[in-house]
């Protein structure tokens, strides 16, 4: 199943984890998800990483997103593994960790989800994961995928950015523009008219003048 695109809905799997075996689609229910990969247990990046996420996890509970990891190593050595990375997070004793992390030691899963580097080889030769993230709405449909190779950590500020936009523009007409945080004024999406973007957007349109004199950027308080 090499590359899903956005709009398609997301292979449903059966999975080993951290949090026993998991079926996706009945993991997710009816929430948003996210699954996030990583190369290999014990590495420096995916440490901080995971632990990133291990520290926003209500933050992704509040947006009502289900998070998952994937490691291409067995559940036995992540659960070794999330030891250190709560040591990591410096977190006190009687810590729960947040969220399963998939073990896939022969690569199948990473391999049909289109996640293996080829061009990034673990001490054994074999290719490892690259930094894959798939936000998946209640519709199990794709709604954002970014791939990082695996030397350059993600920023998990911006992946929940990214959720609120998502989240925003799944029930308002509007687009969000680069850099834009909640709360910022938002786009109006050039398939709406002007009339209807009166309609739409009663806290008023604001249209910047630009040199082709073509009204198009449009801008309207987030509703
Ligand atoms: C890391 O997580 O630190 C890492 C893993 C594979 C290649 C490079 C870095």
């Amino acid at each position: 199943m090499p590359g899903i695109l956005l709009g398609d809905i997301f292979p449903n799997f059966e999975a080993e984890t951290t949090f026993g075996t998991i079926n996706l689609h009945d993991f997710l229910g009816d929430r948003w998800g996210i699954i996030f990969s990583h190369p290999r247990d014990y590495t420096p990046v995916c440490t901080t990483e995971l632990g990133r996420a291990a520290k926003l996890s209500e933050e992704f509970k509040k947006r009502g997103v289900k998070m998952i990891g994937l490691s291409v190593d067995s559940a036995e050595d992540h659960n070794g593994w999330i030891q250190d990375i709560i040591a990591y997070n410096g977190e006190e004793p009687g810590y729960t960790w947040p969220y399963p992390i998939i073990a896939d030691p022969n690569r199948h899963l990473a391999s049909a989800l289109g996640m293996l580097d080829p061009e990034m080889k673990d001490k054994e030769g074999m290719p490892v994961t690259a930094r894959c993230v798939f936000i998946i709405g209640p519709d199990k449909k794709l709604k954002l995928s970014i791939l990082y190779p695996a030397t350059t950590g993600r920023n998990f500020d911006e992946i929940l950015r990214v959720i609120d936009s998502l989240q925003l523009t799944a029930t308002k007409r509007v687009a969000t523009p680069a850099d834009w945080k909640p709360g910022d004024h938002v786009m109006v999406p050039p398939n709406i008219s002007e009339e209807e973007a009166n309609d739409l957007f009663p806290a008023g349109v604001c249209t910047r003048q630009l040199p082709s004199g073509k009204n198009y950027l449009r801008y309207t308080p987030q509703p």
